[in-house]
């Protein structure tokens, strides 16, 4: 046995460590044959029983079970084939959503090459750095996060000198806290594995992050010139409703058909030899008929090269230098990679599009909108949870309630599953089974939650009556927020009220000014939600970076984006945007003040 590559991370043995505890099922603190059978079998990795035997075996020499020791040298036989499957099984089993993979050739994980994030919007090149230093790793998440959705981290609350244990659990909080309320799903993430690094659970944060930054844009209210890949007796809500991977998929076989080449299916087997990515690039490259953007002729000689791996690595030095290189590597092209060339290609769309908007067309522009702050802040919430499907669409997306129903499980309302049709529907019977889907989830929210739901029916979640369904979300996100107070006052009733007394009492006690209700005009200069912040961990406010008196609307403003931002920080996962603090908006006021009261609960 090779036991050359002997060197091993301290992070690579915590994770073996954890790893071994896992296949240990019986806890003896050893791993039996039977046990490693096991592990290959739930990860579908062929391995013969005897196989097993034999590396046991050549490895303990006598005994026919593997203590931690022995368990990591088999992790370490990088080079031979039962190494490499092994690792695979292991990777598998923790469920990895590597963002890079695992490179064949070393066993190990070069996760950060070539993931670097550069949009159109802010482009500082941000080529990962190797996991460095924790401070260097934290700072990372939060940059990405800030570049992903403009303006949600202020530069101001983010901890940067003399780091001490607790400072670096705070910068932390902000990042975690941050990236849920632009919509990543983290619950399964805590701190401890941002701050030792656990690669996976790392990577697999990062990857959300970029996602939602590189799909900001691809969306028909934010680039109208995508209705230049409606089809023939398509209507424009049809193509609102695309995710924005149908989207770019589409978005490539536009260009690929106009460059007469046959059509791909998605971004993983059928890109692995390059020919799309050529004819891609060469339909996008700019022609020089934009004022000031040069041309750039893309040179297709390489399409020629015999060798997948040679022919990617041509491809993408064309790429280069459209400026587009950015997220695979030749052999991630190669191999498939589905995430890192979506990436690469949504990468691709936003900086050159290519497209048209067409010239009239009996389209009706009214009928694009925007989403509102609102149902941004709503679809953040439920993403964050980590429903499934993934809600790009607020209305389109819910319109048979399966999203709806995981919410009601959210806040402790049983739902019927034998009662949910679930898809794929049949198209003759979809609009009646999705129908009927949201007539129960009406139904749930009367009688099961006591939902105030006059005049609401199924047959407005199936619409998507804006008003109606906003209505639902609202207070399914209320009683969610007022439940998790609850759990923590041991099943107390909890209502605005309670809030504001709550909030009122601790901000006495410290001496500060009180609120009257969420409606209080003083909130919109954002200083009753920072003397709570600084009542509920004092001297974190630093008050001389706050404007108190007559404060413009810019000033209102930078206060709130500091409030906003030290709520995070300090700990509690505020959804809500500076905005609604300036303008005072209620319900999400409501919500702030709930979530720092949780986490003032949780403190004392
Ligand atoms: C980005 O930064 C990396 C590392 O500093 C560097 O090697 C690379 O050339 C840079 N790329 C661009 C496009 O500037
Ligand atoms: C990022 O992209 C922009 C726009 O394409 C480009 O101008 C800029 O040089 C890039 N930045 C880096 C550092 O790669
Ligand atoms: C986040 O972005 C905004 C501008 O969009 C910038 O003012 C702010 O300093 C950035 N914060 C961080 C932590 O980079
Ligand atoms: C991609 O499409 C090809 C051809 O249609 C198919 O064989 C393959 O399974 C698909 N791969 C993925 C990951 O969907
Ligand atoms: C949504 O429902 C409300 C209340 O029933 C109604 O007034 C409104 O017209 C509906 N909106 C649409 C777009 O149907
Ligand atoms: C909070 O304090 C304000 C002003 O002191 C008072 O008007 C209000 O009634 C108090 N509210 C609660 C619920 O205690």
């Amino acid at each position: 046995i090779n036991m050359a590559s002997a060197s091993i991370s301290p992070e690579e043995l915590e994770d073996l460590r954890e790893t071994f505890a896992k296949i240990d099922v019986d806890n003896n603190g050893f791993i039996s044959i039977d046990e490693l059978t096991q592990l290959f079998k739930a990860t579908n990795l062929a391995l013969p029983g005897f196989k097993i035997r034999e590396i046991v075996q050549e490895i303990t020499k006598t005994s026919s079970q593997l203590t931690f020791d022995e368990f990591t040298k088999v992790g370490l036989m990088k080079s031979t084939e039962v190494g490499k499957t092994f690792r695979k099984a292991i990777n598998k089993k923790e469920g990895i959503c590597n963002v890079a993979g695992t490179s064949e050739q070393s066993g190990t994980q070069h996760s950060y090459s070539g993931l670097s994030y550069n949009n159109t919007h802010s482009p500082p090149n941000n080529t990962l750095p190797p996991q460095g230093s924790l401070f260097t790793a934290t700072v990372r998440e939060l940059k990405m996060i800030n570049l992903s959705v403009a303006d949600t981290i202020d530069e101001r609350t983010i901890n940067k000198k003399k780091l001490t244990p607790f400072t670096i659990q705070e910068n932390l909080n902000l990042a975690l806290n941050s990236a849920s309320a632009i919509g990543c799903h983290v619950v399964n993430i805590g701190a401890e594995d941002l701050k030792e690094g656990r690669q996976h659970l790392v990577l697999g944060l990062l990857w959300q992050v970029i996602k939602i930054g590189l799909f900001a844009d691809i969306e028909l209210s934010k680039n109208e010139a995508l209705v230049a890949l409606l089809r023939d007796g398509e209507s424009l809500e049809d193509l609102m409703k695309l995710s924005p991977e149908e989207l770019l998929l589409r978005w490539a076989n536009y260009h690929l058909e106009n460059a007469g080449c046959p059509k791909i299916n998605n971004f993983s087997s059928e890109i692995k030899d390059s020919k799309a990515y050529y004819n891609l690039l060469n339909q996008v490259a700019p022609k020089g008929d934009e004022e000031g953007i040069p041309p750039i002729a893309i040179d297709m000689s390489g399409i020629r090269e015999k060798e997948d791996l040679k022919r990617a690595e041509c491809m993408l030095d064309q790429a280069d230098r459209l400026g587009c290189r950015q997220f695979v590597m030749p052999t991630d092209v190669v191999r498939g990679n589905p995430k890192l060339n979506l990436a690469f290609v949504a990468n691709l769309f936003n900086k050159y599009p290519a497209l048209k908007k067409p010239e009239n067309q009996d389209i009706d522009w009214s009928s694009i909108e925007g989403e509102t702050r609102e149902e941004r802040t709503f679809r953040n919430w439920m993403n964050s949870l980590g429903v499934n499907p993934r809600v790009n669409h607020l209305y389109a997306d819910i319109d048979d309630a399966l999203v709806i129903f995981q919410l009601y499980e959210k806040i402790n309302v049983k739902v019927e599953w034998d009662r949910v049709n679930k898809p794929p529907y049949h198209s003759l019977s979809c609009y009646m089974k999705k129908l009927e889907n949201c007539n129960y989830a009406v139904e749930l929210g009367k009688k099961e939650a006591k939902f105030s739901l006059v005049g609401i029916a199924g047959q407005d979640l199936k619409t998507g009556n804006r008003t109606l369904t906003l209505a639902l979300l609202w207070q399914l996100m209320r009683r969610y927020t007022l439940n998790i107070l609850e759990n923590l006052g041991d099943g107390q009733k909890v209502n605005d009220d309670t809030i504001v007394r709550w909030v009122n009492d601790t901000l006495t006690q410290a001496g500060k000014n009180t609120i009257s209700s969420f409606k209080d005009g003083q909130i919109s200069t954002s200083l009753p939600v920072l003397d709570l912040i600084d009542a509920i961990q004092p001297r974190s406010i630093k008050y001389d970076l706050l404007k108190m008196e007559d404060l413009t609307d810019e000033e209102k403003l930078n206060n709130a984006k500091y409030a906003i931002s030290m709520a995070r920080k300090i700990g509690a996962r505020v959804y809500a945007l500076p905005e609604d603090l300036v303008e005072v908006k209620p319900k999400m006021v409501m919500t702030v003040f709930a979530c720092l009261m949780a986490h003032g609960m949780k403190c004392v």
